[in-house]
């Protein structure tokens, strides 16, 4: 089962490179025209990147990775940049995951509430001027304005109903009125939006962002001439981000039979390929699922299969990043895991066969987001002739994924090393941007507030 398993899940380099130049064909179709590809390429209608001038108390809220945030972020302009951020998280409550849009919202405007009635009364407002939000919301959304979008559908096990078709600002506002909270949207963005826009304030050579958390999605700045579909709608000079919902893409993965039957007993089967092969979320289903097999046909833990192993998710990704640190000789770490999680007695065989398991599934996922990062730059540089590869480009990263599993990490950097060459690749920066979304959605709400000046 090994074997198989690694044949089917090997990366060499004519796969990447087809991933690749499938993830920037994909792309250019998705640009084209709405529903050209499976990626959705949707307009984020940010057409300035933060400039440093940005000034005053700004709020931002944070849902769609493991944790929901609140922030409040003092921007002191060029010479202060970030005077003070302060903020407090929780995790979403899984049975809100499942519930009505109300709850949702009601929860998310009760933590805004309760943030904000802690200030007291320290933060004063001009008279009339309510609080502005930078709403980081980060599902796939159809954005019809700066402030307003359409969600198209939930992702990574999110299943609330009521809200798809709906504007999430409006959702909110309405939450909020119910709170009794006077404040309002000034913008709407994905989280990768909110990471490029909080990367870029920092380092003005920041072009893509990409999440590897939960889920897995990317963004790019874009000239908006070589956005077809634009025309007609706004003007086609400058640039914008394009938040590409990459989590869908499917074309040419290196999939197996672990893959496909996770698929099809998911919440969206046929949905979220790439993000199902390649994101936190998932890693940990996919080994526990080949792990099963093995028991079952190999009897890898003995003669029994252990009850555990059989129920859906309960190996987690942190699970697996947790097994491949353990250097020790008898894999002791690997043993108290497996034990404790699946109720599983291995012995020292076993435990070694469970972590190249893991591996193999954390080196294909790292590696095709490594190909996806190329696809994107790969992209860029057809468009603009040297000023991607030549010269020092940033890909800001972010999620739990890329922060807590350093195998994967080293082995989406190698698979952009190999596609792009030793030397190309020395001007391509892959650089954690830690929790850059929520100072980057606040910047983007004071870019974009609705009152003439800063305060
Ligand atoms: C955080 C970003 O650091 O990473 C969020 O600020 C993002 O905006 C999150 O959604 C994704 O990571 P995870 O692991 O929590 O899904
Ligand atoms: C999912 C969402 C996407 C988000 C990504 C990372 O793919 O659809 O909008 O950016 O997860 O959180």
């Amino acid at each position: 089962i090994l074997t198989k398993l690694k044949h089917e899940c090997a990366t060499p380099l004519p796969v990447l490179r087809r991933v690749a130049d499938a993830m920037a064909a994909d792309m250019r179709a998705g640009l084209a025209v709405d529903g050209g590809s499976d990626l959705k390429m949707i307009l984020s209608y940010v057409d300035s990147l933060p400039t440093g001038n940005e000034k005053g108390l700004f709020y931002a809220l944070d849902l769609g990775g493991t944790n929901f945030r609140v922030l409040r972020v003092q921007l002191g302009g060029k010479e202060e940049r970030v005077i003070d951020t302060e903020f407090e998280q929780v995790s979403i409550p899984q049975d809100l995951m499942f519930g009505t849009s109300e709850e949702l919202f009601d929860f998310i405007a009760s933590r805004l509430a309760t943030f904000a009635q802690k200030e007291g009364g320290k933060f004063h407002l001009p008279p009339g001027r309510k609080k502005e939000i930078g709403f980081t919301f980060s599902f796939p959304v159809r954005q019809t304005s700066i402030d307003s979008g359409i969600l198209i559908k939930w992702t990574k096990g999110f299943a609330v109903s009521g809200t798809a078709g709906r504007d999430v600002v409006a959702c909110l506002n309405d939450a909020m009125e119910r709170q009794g909270l006077d404040m309002r949207v000034s913008a709407l963005v994905n989280d990768t939006v909110g990471t490029l826009a909080g990367a870029r304030y920092w380092d003005d050579d920041v072009m893509v962002a990409v999440i590897l958390g939960t889920g897995t999605n990317a963004c790019y700045i874009e000239r908006k001439d070589s956005i077809p579909k634009l025309q007609g709608h706004v003007s086609a000079s400058g640039r914008t981000i394009i938040n590409t919902e990459w989590g869908a893409f499917s074309n040419g993965l290196p999939l197996t039979v672990f893959d496909r039957e996770m698929d099809a007993a998911s919440i969206n089967p046929g949905e979220q390929i790439f993000e199902k092969t390649i994101s936190g979320m998932y890693l940990g289903e996919i080994v526990r699922r080949v792990l099963l097999k093995m028991a079952e046909d190999g009897a890898l833990f003995g003669s029994s299969i252990p009850e555990k192993l059989s129920m859906p998710f309960v190996l987690r990704t942190p699970d697996l990043s947790a097994m491949q640190q353990d250097n020790s000789d008898d894999l002791q770490a690997v043993g108290s895991v497996l034990y404790d999680i699946a109720g599983v007695e291995s012995n020292l065989n076993a435990r070694k066969i469970v972590v190249e398991v893991c591996d193999t599934i954390a080196k294909r996922g790292g590696r095709l987001a490594g190909a996806g990062i190329v696809g994107i730059l790969q992209k860029m540089e057809e468009d603009s002739k040297g000023l991607i590869f030549g010269k020092r480009t940033v890909v800001a990263m972010d999620g739990g994924l890329y922060e807590r599993y350093p195998q994967y990490r080293r082995y989406l950097k190698d698979a952009v090393t190999e596609l792009l060459g030793l030397e190309m690749s020395k001007n391509v920066v892959i650089e954690h941007s830690k929790d850059g979304s929520g100072i980057g959605a606040a910047l983007l709400a004071a870019a974009n507030s609705k009152y003439e000046h800063s305060f």
